[in-house]
């Protein structure tokens, strides 16, 4: 392992340490037996407290702060494994064998190879779009190109239209800063990867296809929003490497690529959030996995989720020095506003997400003025935070408050915060549809009506003015 980041790894350690310190890792009971349905729960609004399934792929203990990924804590995963291996897990349930692995990243290298759905991707006002819904759109067009559902059932009577293959693409729609549209990448040819299983968007290849090409879209999508091209994946790096590298056309360092590395494994996974949910909800109705995908992604864009990663910069840089901090959180809770990146539905404990990525913050911003005075702001805050909502409402950092001030050291602007954030959550989120598609059940919640019964139709020429009904 290179010197460097055998670093860290020792951060990594130190953080587990504390963690076992602080709050000691037994399951709870409640939250950790076999079940046997209908069971009773107390359900808060938002589902708060709802059991939606069984699952053995991970375990959040909220009291503890403590992250299980298929048994294994999140501490060692970090400092032992990497993001390929830990996706593998994942979705088989058991660490694979070298040779499982190396077959594995094999397929990853194959399916991140989308030059057509890149080229597609262009003929799109992309710069124009955040790049979630960039990545959803993206994960539609794979859908349409690598998959036969849109074939099957798709009949065409319409008179060939344009499609935007090689041939018709708008050449006015040009990469900002571009002389002219230029549209050539080597191997321009369209490759068609179609293994049989893809066809049905539906199983596990298709999943690992998104796996793979929800990162190649992030990296496209980065370089078109740069006003540049879209750039050739390097086989010869991890995958973490690869975002990093197709994101800012620079191959990373052993660090910045570990540090990724360490970053994709925390966000992997972390039981019934709402982008979860939500992807589970949309495979439940026996939909695919490419638009269960897409609706992990709008979900994971809201600010109360995923997005709140790219607010914590601008909220650091709004605060802007470690005198202002004081002043800035007293206004807001004056007014009762969420600090972006503190509080969980479910953690009631100092984030173990937060405490890996607190420190690489530290480490990746030790050689910059700028990142160094951003730490030290969200040092100041969580301080302030902690001392006050800490107590009063057990709110402490969540996963999203440290991870842009790791991302911006390496030259990753925060729009793309949440995209890294969806490119890992891949694993998570189709580990847990295929999981679940094993005994699905549509879901399928009830809502308490309130409303009014047995009022009389009025026709329209009878209703005056139209009154706020009672
Ligand atoms: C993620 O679910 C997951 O696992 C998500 C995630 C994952 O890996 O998938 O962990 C990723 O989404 C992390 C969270 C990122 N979001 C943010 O950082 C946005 C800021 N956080 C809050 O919006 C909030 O903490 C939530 C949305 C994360 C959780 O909200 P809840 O559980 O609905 O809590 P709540 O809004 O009911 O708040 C309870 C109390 C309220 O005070 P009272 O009205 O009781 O007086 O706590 C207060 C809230 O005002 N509160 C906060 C706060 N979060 C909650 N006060 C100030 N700042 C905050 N951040």
């Amino acid at each position: 392992m290179h010197e460097q980041t055998q670093e860290i790894t020792e951060i990594i350690l130190k953080a587990k340490e504390r963690a076992v310190k602080e709050t000691g890792n037994e399951p709870e009971p409640e939250l950790t037996k076999a079940l046997s349905w209908p069971i009773n729960c107390t359900v808060g609004p938002g589902l708060e407290g709802a059991i939606a399934c069984e699952t053995k792929i991970g375990y959040v203990n909220g009291a503890k702060g403590w992250l299980i990924y298929r048994g294994y804590n999140i501490f060692d995963l970090c400092a032992y494994s990497t993001f390929e291996e830990v996706s593998y897990l994942l979705m088989y349930g058991y660490l694979p064998s070298e040779s499982q692995l190396s077959s594995f990243k094999k397929k990853l290298v194959q399916y991140r190879q989308m030059h057509h759905t890149k080229r597609l991707l262009m003929s799109f006002p992309i710069e124009k779009m955040h790049p979630m819904a960039g990545l959803r759109l993206g994960t539609t067009l794979m859908r349409q190109e690598f998959t036969d559902v849109d074939r099957e059932n798709y009949t065409s009577n319409l008179v060939k239209i344009i499609s935007a293959d090689e041939d018709s693409i708008p050449m006015e729609t040009k990469p900002m800063g571009e002389e002219k549209a230029i549209y050539e990448f080597k191997q321009s040819q369209r490759e068609k990867i179609i293994a049989d299983d893809l066809k049905q968007a539906s199983g596990f290849e298709s999943c690992f296809h998104l796996l793979a090409g929800v990162a190649t879209l992030t990296g496209a999508i980065s370089r078109l929003r740069q006003g540049a091209m879209p750039i050739e994946n390097d086989e010869s790096l991890s995958f973490a490497g690869n975002l990093i590298y197709t994101m800012t056309g620079k191959r990373p360092t052993p660090t910045e690529e570990r540090i990724m590395d360490v970053s994709l494994i925390l966000h992997a996974d972390h039981g019934m959030n709402a982008s979860t949910f939500a992807s589970m909800v949309v495979a439940s109705t026996l939909s695919d996995v490419y638009l269960s995908v897409g609706a992990g992604i709008a979900a994971l864009q809201g600010p109360l989720h995923g997005g709140a990663n790219e607010r914590v910069i601008e909220m650091l840089n709004e605060i802007g020095s470690v005198d202002n901090v004081k002043s800035w959180f007293e206004k807001k809770r004056a007014k009762k506003e969420k600090i972006m990146g503190f509080g969980h539905r479910v953690y009631k404990a100092y984030d173990p997400r937060a405490m890996v990525l607190g420190p690489l913050a530290k480490f990746m911003t030790k050689n910059s003025n700028n990142g160094k005075k951003l730490f030290k702001v969200a040092q100041a805050l969580e301080k302030e935070v902690i001392s006050t909502l800490g107590k009063e409402k057990r709110i402490f950092p969540n996963v999203d408050f440290y991870s842009g001030i790791v991302y911006a050291a390496m030259g990753i602007t925060a729009e793309f915060y949440t995209p890294i954030f969806a490119v890992s959550r891949v694993a998570g989120w189709t580990s847990r549809v295929q999981e679940y598609m094993c005994n699905n059940r549509i879901f399928r919640p009830r809502a308490m009506y309130t409303g009014p019964f047995d009022k009389e139709f009025t026709p329209i020429n009878q209703r005056g003015v139209s009154k706020k009904s009672k």
